[in-house]
């Protein structure tokens, strides 16, 4: 008798786990991928409006976001601007903003950012990019050797 009522409760036991194991089973994917993006489809927000950052991206917002205004790049048809150095030949310079920072990409970061906060009463502007503008600017910047 007590065999009997061990061996239900076993099997009780052993229908109980198999239950709660199947509802804590992972709900299977839909067979098209479930709920993954695809990367085409994320908002082009993330790459500063163009997808991943690249420097042809770069060089457009250097005119879109107003560089040009104070800045030469002999590259960029209107880039004349006098008011900051030249952005030409930048990815050689050792520093930026008159030797404030060493040149890196870190550094390149840190000044698009927000300039004034890096070097107080700087004539840039903080030019409110968002992260994605800032890696295409960036990637353009390096190529100006
Ligand atoms: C209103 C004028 C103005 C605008 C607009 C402007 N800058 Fe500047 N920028 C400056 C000035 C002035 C400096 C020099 C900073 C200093 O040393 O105080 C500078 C410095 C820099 C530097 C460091 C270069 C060096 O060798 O010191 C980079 C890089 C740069 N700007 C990129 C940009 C980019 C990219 C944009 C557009 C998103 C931009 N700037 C928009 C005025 C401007």
């Amino acid at each position: 008798m007590r065999n009997v009522l061990v061996g239900l409760g076993l099997l009780v036991g052993v229908s109980l786990s198999l239950a709660c194991a199947q509802a804590a089973a992972p709900i299977p994917a839909p067979p098209d991928g479930g709920g993954a993006v695809p990367l085409a489809t994320r908002p082009a927000s993330l790459g500063g409006g163009g997808g991943a950052p690249t420097a042809e991206r770069g060089k457009q917002l250097v005119t879109e976001k107003g560089c040009i205004a104070c800045h030469v790049i002999k590259e960029v048809q209107g880039a004349v601007g006098t008011v900051g150095p030249t952005l030409d030949g930048l990815a050689s310079r050792p520093t930026i903003a008159g030797g404030a920072l060493p040149t890196s990409p870190a550094n390149l970061r840190r000044w698009l950012t927000n300039p004034p906060a890096v070097k107080p009463g700087t004539l840039m502007p903080n030019l409110g990019l968002n992260p994605g503008e800032i890696d295409s600017l960036i990637e353009f910047l390096n190529t100006l050797k």
